[in-house]
């Protein structure tokens, strides 16, 4: 059964530049989920959502549990960078997972994740999101949703995992601190229309949830294909920092671990597990 309970830490405000508020009793409506969005908790104003979830997990939350914000004061994006969250216009979510086997395969959970997100973007609106490894979703170029997976682990066991994912989903360019501008887009901007929020969040948890069962039953290969597909970072030139080296090569493929496979110059085949890469072309372009 479905329970959904809308939580107001700070009252919302009226706002009426706003589109439609986020709503669990919408978010719920039809939705169909074996594990992810029993039960939905939405804030009007949080510190960050992932926070929020870890907090709870370590209260004993289930499973599952949604954590939603329609604004975070300090939303956290990975490598310690801040995930700008402006109220009322994305979608900040955080679900608390406690995967009970694989714990050596989280790295492919991750890319099942990002590329779960990308399939309810795509659902929703139409869109194509490519991924750029790990878990970044750009269109153009330019990011409109990245996920920061945090775990808490205890010997060989996952205790709790909080999977945290933001989307641009109606900002606008004047919402963007003016260095993100040229790197970060949303839905609507690509549109040119607002994207009803509650569809898509529903959309997510429903893509979530399939690919989380997928992941627990090992079926692994499907998922990468589909990363594949959407994959931007296959066959690019790409420069990563692995403590203080740097490398270069092609990123020839994606392992069942969720590492990605650098053929480096000096033609040895190098596992990258969690550092941020560059792609090379594109730094040509646009100077990042
Ligand atoms: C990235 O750097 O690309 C990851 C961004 C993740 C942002 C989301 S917003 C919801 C959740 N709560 C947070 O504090 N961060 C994640």
């Amino acid at each position: 059964m479905t329970m959904s309970i809308n939580r107001t830490r700070t009252p919302q405000k009226n706002n009426p530049d706003a589109p439609q508020g986020l709503e669990a009793s919408v978010i719920s409506k039809g939705l169909r989920t074996s594990v992810i969005g029993q039960s939905i908790q939405i804030f009007s104003e949080i510190e960050s959502t992932n926070a929020e979830a870890a907090s709870l997990a370590s209260q004993g939350a289930p499973e599952g549990t949604v954590v939603i914000a329609e604004s975070q004061t300090r939303g956290r994006g990975r490598m310690g960078r801040e995930w700008i969250s402006p109220p009322n216009r994305n979608l900040y979510l955080s679900v608390i997972l406690r995967p009970k086997r694989y714990h050596d395969r989280l790295g492919n959970w991750t890319l099942s994740a990002a590329l779960a997100a990308a399939k309810a973007i795509g659902r929703t609106t139409g869109l194509e999101p490519d991924l750029k490894w790990p878990n970044d979703l750009r269109i153009k170029k330019k990011k409109i949703a990245g996920l920061l997976i945090e775990t808490l682990v205890q010997g060989k066991h996952v205790k709790n995992m909080v999977l945290g994912i933001g989307i641009n989903v109606n900002m606008s360019r004047m919402d963007f601190p003016e260095p993100l501008r040229s790197t970060a887009s949303s839905l609507s901007e690509v549109l040119g229309h607002t994207v009803d929020r509650n569809r898509l969040c529903r959309m997510l948890l429903q893509e979530l949830d399939s690919n989380y069962k997928k992941f627990l039953d090992g079926d692994f290969g499907t998922m990468l294909e589909g990363y594949r597909k959407r994959s931007e970072t296959l066959n690019q030139r790409v420069r990563v920092q692995v403590r203080q080296k740097t490398l270069e090569g092609i990123a020839v493929d994606f392992s069942e671990d969720g590492a990605l496979l650098l053929k480096c110059d000096n033609g040895i085949l190098r596992p990258i597990y969690s550092e941020e890469i560059v792609h090379l072309r594109e730094d040509l372009v646009t100077g990042n």
